[in-house]
């Protein structure tokens, strides 16, 4: 199993939820959060500029799968955020060990 985390433009957010639920991701968790990237919150780095970061509002999105869907997990993510521009955004993919549903008791792929 592995665990998703993607920090995206919040505009994003919506048409992302919709290409995960259709290749069937059956939950996920959302948080507004600040973040920078390599531009440090600017949209351009100049030359000789005052050194300061800004953080600018976020999405992030964290989702658990089976190994099964998270290639195609990743790549609906991709696809559905990318505009090539700066500051698309980022994924993170983490080794996921273990999963329980509090309710049943179930664990793992079947908890998810
Ligand atoms: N190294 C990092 N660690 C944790 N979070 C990060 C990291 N880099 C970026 N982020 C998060 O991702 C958000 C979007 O980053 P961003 O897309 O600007 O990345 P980037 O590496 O600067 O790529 P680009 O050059 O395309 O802008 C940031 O606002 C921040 O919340
Ligand atoms: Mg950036």
């Amino acid at each position: 199993m592995k665990y998703i985390i993607a920090i995206i433009k919040p505009h994003r957010l919506d048409p992302v939820r919709d290409a995960l639920a259709e290749i069937g991701v059956t939950g996920m968790t959302v948080s507004e959060v600040q973040g920078y990237g390599r531009q440090r919150g600017q949209k351009e780095i100049y030359r000789g500029a005052e050194y300061e970061v800004h953080f600018l509002p976020k999405v992030k999105l964290e989702i658990a799968t089976d190994d099964g869907l998270v290639d195609q997990a990743v790549e609906a993510l991709q696809s559905t955020v990318q505009t090539g521009q700066i500051v698309d955004g980022k994924i993170f993919v983490l080794d996921l060990n273990q999963v329980i549903r509090i309710r049943t008791g179930e664990t793992d792929a079947s908890a998810l």
